[in-house]
């Protein structure tokens, strides 16, 4: 791989350790995947940030980082952390807990990185401009990114978007180069598709059927960010899909050659299959939405939705968002509204990377499927989804 005068000096440790760290595991990882050179990149965003993630070894991997000088070159945001970083205890999590994740924070901080702890950056001040090259970790914000906003990343792992955010670089292949960026199958979507949740639905039944690649949904009618936002954390999570397009949404879409493609189908029926294999049996006893991170959109719509309504004894309805979010709905009166009915607004972290399983409850439905397919594994509830509004009726009084 071609190194500049300057990269090589960074490589050789003429920058100190822990740049000359970064570079090497920039260089071994261009190397394998078969990079020509290292490319600057406008922005990062770190995932590893949850301690129950990365536990004891990786806090004190970050902390090493931070000890030996790493100093982040580029605007760079946290993806959520284990825990809401100050109502922690109303989730149930433990001291010890808090203590080690605050310890990982810190490390982050000494570093330079901004505390944001958020999957939706895009929302809150880390939106990069159309064609800029980033190194982003968080799938659901990757597909967002390469897909919505036209900025170009692969799906780096957290220690190679943090040595990106080190030097400012990131190796050169995948997605960052053009001809990896076409659709390499068409979707033809004979169902129908109206609701966040639809869009969650298809995300997740396109990923399980194709796996991979970037595929060029048509037959999809034209979508707001939050149905985008939703659709991208669904296909990664059923796939490994880190890009897509929609035929009159997403940019480029309509202009793009479809001959010798793979075709597929998805109608009513296979969204169907995908909502049975994400639903359990049972009653759902903690609703949780805000997978991806609420928009002030889907938190003025929670407000309304529960004006007058009363989250019913021992049942749960737990909205996640970004600091930054809560912050502006606070203002605007949303937040408000949520927990005068009883509800609980939690920033910095999700249902997926905190320790769910200390809140008590031991059913949780959404109308996301990624947190559907996660929550089982990570924390050993059981999942559902439904429409938002099912979801939220599902936990409230009288229901
Ligand atoms: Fe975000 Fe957590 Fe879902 S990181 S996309 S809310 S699993």
């Amino acid at each position: 791989m071609f190194l500049t005068k300057d990269e090589e000096r960074m490589l050789a440790g003429g920058k100190g350790p822990a740049v000359q760290k970064a570079m090497r595991l920039l260089v071994a990882l261009g190397d394998v995947l078969g990079a020509d050179r290292l490319i600057p990149i406008e922005s990062a965003q770190i995932a590893g940030v949850s301690y129950g993630n990365i536990g004891d070894a990786g806090m004190e991997l970050l902390e090493d980082w931070a000890e030996q000088g790493a100093r982040i070159k580029v605007k760079s945001t946290l993806n959520p952390a284990g825990m809401d970083l100050e109502r922690w205890r109303e989730m149930g999590v433990d001291e010890e807990y808090h203590a080690r994740q605050l310890r990982i924070i810190r490390a982050f901080e000494r570093m330079g990185a901004e505390i944001t702890c958020t999957c939706t950056p895009y929302l809150v001040g880390n939106a990069p401009k159309r064609g800029a090259h980033i190194a982003w970790s968080e799938s659901s914000a990757v597909g967002y990114a390469n897909s919505v906003l036209g900025a170009k990343t692969n799906r780096e792992g957290g220690p190679s978007a943090l040595a990106a955010a080190v030097t400012g670089r990131t190796p050169h292949y995948g997605l960052h180069m053009e001809e990896n960026r076409k659709p390499t199958a068409v979707v033809e979507v004979k169902a129908r598709i109206v609701t966040t949740y639809d869009f969650s639905l298809l995300g997740y039944t396109v990923g399980r059927i194709l796996g991979s690649g970037i595929p060029l949904l048509i037959g999809v009618p034209r979508a707001d960010s939050d149905r985008l936002k939703i659709m991208s954390a669904a296909l990664a999570a059923s796939g490994g899909i880190a890009m897509f397009r929609v035929k009159g949404t997403t940019p480029e879409a309509g202009g793009l050659k479809t001959e010798g493609l793979e075709r597929l189908c998805v109608d009513q029926r296979e969204l169907e299959i995908t909502r049975e294999r994400l639903s359990a049996d049972g009653e759902p006893d903690l609703a949780c939405i805000g997978c991806p991170h609420c928009s002030a959109k889907e938190m003025r719509n929670l407000a309304r939705i529960l004006k007058g309504r009363r989250v019913g004894r021992g049942k749960g309805l737990w909205i996640w968002t970004s600091k930054g979010i809560y912050n502006l709905s606070k203002r605007e009166g949303y937040v408000s509204a949520i927990e005068g009915a009883g509800g609980k607004v939690f920033t910095d972290t999700c249902m997926v990377v905190c320790p769910l399983e200390k809140s008590g409850y031991k059913h949780m439905v959404s109308n996301s499927c990624k947190a559907a397919h996660y929550v089982p594994s990570t924390s050993g509830l059981k999942a559902s989804v439904t429409d938002l509004h099912n979801a939220v009726n599902k936990v409230l009084e009288g229901q």
